[in-house]
């Protein structure tokens, strides 16, 4: 499979970063048995991958913006390209060795997202988009799932955590979905939650209280996969709300349709 040179950049940028959190995950699983936990170490894996993605992305395209989880903004004196990148995304699973976390992403030039990237380097499955070229796995061209009935769908949620997010309104919605499921399922990565309906692992995903570097890769590359990405307005950016929900274009629908109207229901929520 042939990509852009800009592919191409990004494909090794992560690649090497991936070396090093997977050497990470290795003494994460050590560190486990300490009292203290591995969490400043993995503070530290984070951090370190995120400036190896910063020096490889801006050696080479030099000038373009950067907007990373770990290091905030970073202006470049290109205005119209930035990089939009999570280091780590699940960083909780990480955290525990558990091996489902990615790199994400994600480029965008006039604020459109024309490029996008997640790699697990846990079991080495690369995701890619360009803009309309399609969604890859592995050089694999991906389709979202068909399924039109919510009670064939595998859908995936966000919980928040302590401190975070709306819990009672998260019950809501995980209530009224789960009775109308197959399967609901949270992973704890939003980046391979999109990627996943991209691939049509899941049939659709959503959560609230994101950040763009969570959605800005996988909002292309489920799209350039024939799926659906909204806020969970149905028509809102997930990219400026932080809500998003994806899936074919039937099940991102009926996903709306019920979840919709409860944001309206609890209290301080659009
Ligand atoms: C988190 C993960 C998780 C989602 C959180 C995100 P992080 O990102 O994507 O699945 O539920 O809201 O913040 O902190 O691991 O990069
Ligand atoms: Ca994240
Ligand atoms: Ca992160």
């Amino acid at each position: 499979m042939l990509h852009s040179a800009t592919i191409n950049v990004m494909v090794k940028a992560a690649r090497r970063a991936g070396r090093s959190l997977k050497r990470d995950l290795g003494e994460v699983e050590n560190l486990q048995v300490s009292l203290k936990g591995p969490a400043n170490f993995v503070t530290m894996a984070d951090k370190r991958a995120e400036e190896m993605l910063y020096s490889d992305l801006d050696k080479a395209r030099p000038g373009y913006g950067f907007i990373g989880e770990e290091g905030g903004v970073r202006e470049g004196a290109d205005k119209s390209h930035t990089w939009i990148v999570d280091p780590l995304d699940g960083t909780t699973n990480f955290l525990h060795g558990i091996p489902q976390f990615a790199i994400s992403i994600g480029l965008q030039r006039e604020g459109t997202m024309i490029a996008g990237l997640i790699y697990n380097p846990a079991n080495d499955d690369l995701y890619l988009a360009e803009r309309g070229k399609g969604a890859f796995l592995n050089d694999q061209r991906l389709r979202v799932a068909g399924r039109r009935k919510l009670n064939e769908c595998v859908i995936a949620c966000g919980l928040p955590h302590i401190g975070r997010g709306d819990h009672e309104l998260s019950r809501l919605e995980m209530t009224e979905i789960q009775n109308q499921v197959a399967g609901l399922r949270r992973f704890g990565a939003a980046a391979l939650d999109m990627a996943f309906v991209a691939s049509g692992r899941l049939d659709g995903y959503w959560e609230r209280n994101l950040q763009p570097w969570d959605m800005a890769a996988g909002q292309i590359i489920v799209r350039e996969a024939g799926g659906i990405v909204s806020g969970i307005e149905g028509d809102d950016d997930p990219l400026k709300t932080g809500n998003v929900v994806c899936g074919n274009e039937f099940i991102h629908a009926e996903l709306v349709k019920i979840l919709k109207p409860l944001g309206k229901q609890v209290s301080g929520n659009q």
